[in-house]
Protein backbone atom coordinates (compact mmCIF):
# COMPACT_ATOMS: atom_id res chain seq x y z
CA UNK A 1 0.00 0.00 0.00
CA UNK A 2 0.90 3.77 -0.58
CA UNK A 3 1.98 5.39 2.39
CA UNK A 4 0.86 9.01 1.08
CA UNK A 5 -3.01 9.62 1.72
CA UNK A 6 -4.18 9.01 -2.75
CA UNK A 7 -7.33 10.03 -3.90
CA UNK A 8 -9.26 8.11 -6.95
CA UNK A 9 -12.16 9.29 -8.85
CA UNK A 10 -14.46 6.01 -9.02
CA UNK A 11 -18.12 7.23 -11.50
CA UNK A 12 -18.33 10.77 -10.45
CA UNK A 13 -16.62 10.84 -6.98
CA UNK A 14 -13.25 11.63 -5.56
CA UNK A 15 -12.64 9.21 -2.82
CA UNK A 16 -10.05 7.98 -0.56
CA UNK A 17 -7.80 5.49 -2.42
CA UNK A 18 -8.86 2.85 0.64
CA UNK A 19 -12.61 3.33 -0.23
CA UNK A 20 -12.22 3.16 -4.18
CA UNK A 21 -14.30 0.94 -4.85
CA UNK A 22 -16.32 -0.80 -8.11
CA UNK A 23 -18.95 -3.30 -7.92
CA UNK A 24 -18.20 -7.25 -7.99
CA UNK A 25 -20.30 -7.37 -11.03
CA UNK A 26 -17.91 -4.62 -13.12
CA UNK A 27 -17.68 -6.49 -16.63
CA UNK A 28 -14.01 -5.24 -15.94
CA UNK A 29 -13.86 -7.45 -12.89
CA UNK A 30 -15.66 -10.42 -14.69
CA UNK A 31 -14.05 -10.54 -17.85
CA UNK A 32 -11.67 -7.79 -18.13
CA UNK A 33 -14.41 -5.79 -20.41
CA UNK A 34 -12.25 -2.77 -20.71
CA UNK A 35 -9.42 -0.64 -21.62
CA UNK A 36 -6.99 2.09 -20.12
CA UNK A 37 -4.75 4.53 -20.93
CA UNK A 38 -1.69 6.03 -18.95
CA UNK A 39 -0.36 9.92 -19.00
CA UNK A 40 2.63 11.17 -17.62
CA UNK A 41 2.00 14.34 -15.93
CA UNK A 42 5.07 16.73 -15.54
CA UNK A 43 4.73 19.72 -13.42
CA UNK A 44 0.89 19.92 -13.95
CA UNK A 45 1.30 19.60 -17.61
CA UNK A 46 0.33 16.02 -19.36
CA UNK A 47 2.80 15.06 -21.82
CA UNK A 48 1.32 14.35 -25.58
CA UNK A 49 -2.32 13.99 -23.98
CA UNK A 50 -4.08 14.69 -27.57
CA UNK A 51 -2.76 11.28 -28.65
CA UNK A 52 -3.12 9.59 -25.46
CA UNK A 53 -6.90 10.60 -25.58
CA UNK A 54 -7.14 9.85 -29.30
CA UNK A 55 -5.59 6.59 -28.38
CA UNK A 56 -8.48 5.79 -25.71
CA UNK A 57 -10.89 6.35 -28.28
CA UNK A 58 -9.90 4.11 -30.44
CA UNK A 59 -9.44 1.02 -28.32
CA UNK A 60 -13.16 2.52 -26.86
CA UNK A 61 -14.44 2.39 -30.34
CA UNK A 62 -12.67 -1.44 -31.92
CA UNK A 63 -14.59 -2.92 -27.93
CA UNK A 64 -17.49 -0.50 -28.32
CA UNK A 65 -18.28 1.02 -24.86
CA UNK A 66 -19.27 4.33 -25.05
CA UNK A 67 -17.03 7.14 -23.95
CA UNK A 68 -17.80 7.34 -19.95
CA UNK A 69 -18.07 11.45 -20.85
CA UNK A 70 -17.25 14.12 -22.98
CA UNK A 71 -13.58 15.06 -23.96
CA UNK A 72 -13.71 18.20 -21.87
CA UNK A 73 -14.87 16.36 -18.54
CA UNK A 74 -12.86 14.21 -19.00
CA UNK A 75 -9.50 16.54 -19.43
CA UNK A 76 -10.79 18.46 -16.89
CA UNK A 77 -11.14 15.42 -14.56
CA UNK A 78 -7.59 14.22 -15.40
CA UNK A 79 -6.54 17.59 -13.86
CA UNK A 80 -8.48 17.38 -10.80
CA UNK A 81 -7.02 13.96 -10.39
CA UNK A 82 -3.68 15.15 -10.63
CA UNK A 83 -4.13 18.42 -8.19
CA UNK A 84 -5.83 16.00 -5.90
CA UNK A 85 -2.91 13.77 -5.30
CA UNK A 86 0.95 14.65 -3.99
CA UNK A 87 2.86 13.88 -6.75
CA UNK A 88 4.84 16.87 -9.17
CA UNK A 89 5.30 13.85 -12.17
CA UNK A 90 2.91 11.65 -11.96
CA UNK A 91 1.24 8.87 -14.12
CA UNK A 92 -2.19 9.15 -14.57
CA UNK A 93 -4.22 6.03 -15.01
CA UNK A 94 -7.39 6.03 -17.17
CA UNK A 95 -9.87 2.82 -16.81
CA UNK A 96 -13.05 2.49 -18.39
CA UNK A 97 -15.17 -1.21 -18.28
CA UNK A 98 -18.62 -1.47 -19.95
CA UNK A 99 -20.07 -0.89 -16.98
CA UNK A 100 -22.16 -3.29 -13.93
CA UNK A 101 -24.58 -6.20 -15.40
CA UNK A 102 -25.29 -9.77 -14.38
CA UNK A 103 -22.97 -11.86 -15.46
CA UNK A 104 -23.21 -12.95 -19.05
CA UNK A 105 -20.99 -12.87 -21.61
CA UNK A 106 -23.91 -11.18 -23.90
CA UNK A 107 -23.82 -7.30 -23.28
CA UNK A 108 -26.89 -6.01 -21.55
CA UNK A 109 -28.41 -2.92 -23.81
CA UNK A 110 -27.27 0.64 -22.21
CA UNK A 111 -25.06 -0.01 -19.55
CA UNK A 112 -23.21 2.95 -18.03
CA UNK A 113 -19.50 2.74 -18.45
CA UNK A 114 -17.25 2.73 -15.48
CA UNK A 115 -14.37 5.41 -14.95
CA UNK A 116 -12.14 4.99 -13.41
CA UNK A 117 -9.15 7.52 -12.75
CA UNK A 118 -6.07 6.99 -10.54
CA UNK A 119 -2.65 9.20 -9.92
CA UNK A 120 0.97 7.56 -8.96
CA UNK A 121 4.25 9.06 -8.40
CA UNK A 122 6.14 8.92 -12.00
CA UNK A 123 9.32 6.48 -11.04
CA UNK A 124 12.74 7.96 -12.41
CA UNK A 125 15.01 5.07 -13.18
CA UNK A 126 18.31 4.66 -10.83
CA UNK A 127 21.44 5.47 -11.67
CA UNK A 128 22.28 1.82 -11.67
CA UNK A 129 19.60 1.38 -14.51
CA UNK A 130 20.54 3.60 -17.15
CA UNK A 131 24.39 2.53 -16.69
CA UNK A 132 24.07 -1.01 -16.94
CA UNK A 133 20.52 -0.97 -18.78
CA UNK A 134 17.55 -2.95 -18.73
CA UNK A 135 17.94 -6.85 -18.92
CA UNK A 136 15.27 -8.64 -21.07
CA UNK A 137 13.84 -12.21 -21.40
CA UNK A 138 12.32 -13.54 -25.07
CA UNK A 139 8.56 -15.23 -24.36
CA UNK A 140 6.63 -17.12 -27.24
CA UNK A 141 3.55 -14.66 -27.76
CA UNK A 142 1.10 -15.82 -25.85
CA UNK A 143 -1.34 -13.07 -26.06
CA UNK A 144 -4.38 -12.30 -28.04
CA UNK A 145 -4.83 -11.40 -31.93
CA UNK A 146 -5.60 -7.62 -31.16
CA UNK A 147 -2.17 -5.91 -28.94
CA UNK A 148 -3.34 -2.75 -30.99
CA UNK A 149 -6.28 -2.45 -27.83
CA UNK A 150 -5.27 -0.97 -25.04
CA UNK A 151 -7.10 -3.69 -23.15
CA UNK A 152 -7.21 -4.25 -19.40
CA UNK A 153 -6.95 -7.87 -19.87
CA UNK A 154 -3.23 -7.91 -19.05
CA UNK A 155 -2.58 -11.50 -17.36
CA UNK A 156 -0.37 -12.78 -20.49
CA UNK A 157 1.69 -9.67 -19.62
CA UNK A 158 1.65 -9.98 -15.66
CA UNK A 159 2.78 -14.04 -15.74
CA UNK A 160 5.74 -12.54 -18.72
CA UNK A 161 6.60 -9.88 -16.08
CA UNK A 162 6.75 -12.30 -13.42
CA UNK A 163 8.78 -15.00 -15.21
CA UNK A 164 11.47 -12.34 -16.19
CA UNK A 165 11.74 -11.29 -12.66
CA UNK A 166 12.11 -14.76 -11.81
CA UNK A 167 15.25 -15.30 -14.09
CA UNK A 168 16.47 -12.06 -12.90
CA UNK A 169 15.78 -9.62 -15.54
CA UNK A 170 13.08 -6.54 -15.66
CA UNK A 171 11.17 -7.04 -19.12
CA UNK A 172 9.99 -10.18 -20.86
CA UNK A 173 9.86 -9.25 -24.72
CA UNK A 174 7.20 -11.38 -26.72
CA UNK A 175 8.37 -13.26 -29.85
CA UNK A 176 6.42 -14.09 -33.20
CA UNK A 177 6.36 -17.55 -34.25
CA UNK A 178 9.09 -16.52 -36.59
CA UNK A 179 11.28 -15.25 -33.86
CA UNK A 180 10.69 -11.79 -35.05
CA UNK A 181 10.82 -9.43 -32.01
CA UNK A 182 7.21 -7.44 -31.77
CA UNK A 183 7.31 -5.66 -28.38
CA UNK A 184 7.74 -6.36 -24.11
CA UNK A 185 4.94 -6.71 -21.97
CA UNK A 186 4.73 -3.05 -21.07
CA UNK A 187 6.91 -1.66 -23.14
CA UNK A 188 7.98 -0.94 -27.06
CA UNK A 189 11.20 -2.27 -28.41
CA UNK A 190 13.68 -0.70 -31.01
CA UNK A 191 17.10 -1.90 -32.19
CA UNK A 192 20.03 -0.40 -34.15
CA UNK A 193 20.87 -2.40 -36.89
CA UNK A 194 23.33 -0.83 -39.40
CA UNK A 195 23.09 2.59 -37.75
CA UNK A 196 19.12 2.69 -38.45
CA UNK A 197 17.04 2.86 -35.91
CA UNK A 198 14.51 -0.43 -36.56
CA UNK A 199 11.17 -1.19 -34.73
CA UNK A 200 8.21 -3.57 -35.72
CA UNK A 201 5.78 -1.80 -37.71
CA UNK A 202 2.21 -1.08 -36.07
CA UNK A 203 0.03 -3.89 -36.97
CA UNK A 204 -2.72 -5.92 -34.75
CA UNK A 205 0.49 -7.59 -32.98
CA UNK A 206 1.67 -4.34 -30.93
CA UNK A 207 0.07 -1.52 -28.85
CA UNK A 208 0.99 2.13 -30.76
CA UNK A 209 3.14 3.36 -28.12
CA UNK A 210 2.92 7.40 -27.65
CA UNK A 211 6.81 7.29 -26.55
CA UNK A 212 7.53 5.04 -29.73
CA UNK A 213 6.06 7.47 -32.16
CA UNK A 214 7.48 10.07 -29.87
CA UNK A 215 11.23 8.46 -30.05
CA UNK A 216 10.49 8.18 -34.24
CA UNK A 217 9.83 11.77 -34.16
CA UNK A 218 12.90 12.75 -32.01
CA UNK A 219 15.23 9.86 -34.18
CA UNK A 220 14.03 11.69 -37.35
CA UNK A 221 15.09 15.43 -35.67
CA UNK A 222 18.64 14.18 -35.30
CA UNK A 223 18.79 12.82 -38.35
CA UNK A 224 18.31 9.20 -37.47
CA UNK A 225 17.04 6.83 -40.02
CA UNK A 226 14.06 5.12 -38.89
CA UNK A 227 12.66 1.62 -40.34
CA UNK A 228 9.27 -0.06 -39.58
CA UNK A 229 9.70 -3.90 -40.30
CA UNK A 230 10.02 -7.15 -38.34
CA UNK A 231 13.50 -7.68 -37.20
CA UNK A 232 15.20 -10.45 -34.79
CA UNK A 233 17.69 -10.21 -32.27
CA UNK A 234 20.24 -12.66 -34.19
CA UNK A 235 20.21 -9.85 -36.86
CA UNK A 236 23.96 -8.98 -38.28
CA UNK A 237 25.12 -5.51 -37.09
CA UNK A 238 22.41 -5.15 -34.58
CA UNK A 239 24.18 -3.08 -32.18
CA UNK A 240 21.80 -1.71 -29.80
CA UNK A 241 18.13 -2.40 -28.02
CA UNK A 242 16.39 0.32 -26.76
CA UNK A 243 12.56 0.28 -24.89
CA UNK A 244 10.47 2.95 -25.13
CA UNK A 245 7.16 3.09 -22.79
CA UNK A 246 5.44 6.38 -20.41
CA UNK A 247 6.44 5.43 -17.57
CA UNK A 248 10.56 4.81 -19.02
CA UNK A 249 10.87 7.55 -21.77
CA UNK A 250 14.05 5.87 -23.71
CA UNK A 251 16.14 3.14 -21.38
CA UNK A 252 18.86 1.33 -23.04
CA UNK A 253 18.68 -2.72 -22.90
CA UNK A 254 21.91 -4.56 -22.54
CA UNK A 255 20.87 -8.26 -21.98
CA UNK A 256 18.68 -10.29 -23.74
CA UNK A 257 18.16 -14.00 -22.58
CA UNK A 258 21.66 -14.04 -21.08
CA UNK A 259 23.15 -12.10 -24.06
CA UNK A 260 25.00 -8.76 -24.28
CA UNK A 261 23.28 -6.51 -27.05
CA UNK A 262 26.23 -5.25 -29.31
CA UNK A 263 29.23 -4.13 -26.41
CA UNK A 264 26.08 -5.21 -23.19
CA UNK A 265 26.88 -1.39 -22.68
CA UNK A 266 24.22 1.41 -23.33
CA UNK A 267 24.17 1.98 -27.04
CA UNK A 268 25.29 5.88 -28.64
CA UNK A 269 22.33 6.09 -30.59
CA UNK A 270 19.97 5.18 -27.12
CA UNK A 271 21.43 7.61 -24.91
CA UNK A 272 21.03 10.62 -27.82
CA UNK A 273 17.39 9.83 -27.86
CA UNK A 274 17.00 9.21 -24.25
CA UNK A 275 19.22 12.91 -23.81
CA UNK A 276 16.53 14.48 -26.78
CA UNK A 277 13.52 13.06 -24.77
CA UNK A 278 15.05 14.06 -21.14
CA UNK A 279 14.77 17.52 -22.54
CA UNK A 280 11.58 18.07 -23.65
CA UNK A 281 9.83 16.08 -20.05
CA UNK A 282 12.23 18.52 -18.44
CA UNK A 283 11.05 21.65 -20.70
CA UNK A 284 7.34 20.50 -19.97
CA UNK A 285 8.01 20.28 -16.06
CA UNK A 286 9.49 23.62 -16.04
CA UNK A 287 6.23 24.87 -17.67
CA UNK A 288 3.75 23.83 -15.66
CA UNK A 289 2.40 25.86 -12.71
CA UNK A 290 1.74 22.21 -10.59
CA UNK A 291 -0.69 24.68 -9.24
CA UNK A 292 -3.11 22.68 -6.69
CA UNK A 293 -0.90 20.31 -6.58
CA UNK A 294 0.48 19.16 -3.14
CA UNK A 295 3.70 18.25 -4.28
C1 LIG B 1 2.07 -3.81 -24.54
C2 LIG B 1 2.57 -2.42 -24.46
N1 LIG B 1 3.36 -1.94 -25.43
C3 LIG B 1 3.84 -0.69 -25.40
C4 LIG B 1 3.57 0.16 -24.35
C5 LIG B 1 4.13 1.56 -24.34
O1 LIG B 1 3.14 2.48 -24.66
P1 LIG B 1 3.26 4.02 -24.27
O2 LIG B 1 4.55 4.52 -24.83
O3 LIG B 1 2.09 4.66 -24.88
O4 LIG B 1 3.27 4.06 -22.77
C6 LIG B 1 2.74 -0.28 -23.31
C7 LIG B 1 2.41 0.61 -22.21
O5 LIG B 1 1.73 0.26 -21.27
C8 LIG B 1 2.23 -1.59 -23.36
O6 LIG B 1 1.43 -2.06 -22.39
Amino acid sequence: MDAEPLTAYVNGHFVPMAEAMVHIEDRGFQFADGIYEVIACFGGNFLDLDQHLARLQRSLDAVAIPAPCADAELRELLVQIYQRNPFRDAMVYVQITRGVAARAHLITAGLTPTLVLTARRLPAPSDAKLAQGVVGITLDDIRWKRCDIKSIALLASVLGKQEAMQRDADEAFWLDREGHVLEGCATNLLAVIDGKLVTHPLDHQVLGGITRHMALELADELAITVVERPWKLNEQNLTECMLTSTTNAVLPVCRIDGKPIGDGVPGTITMRLRAAMCKRLAQLSAQGSAQGSLA
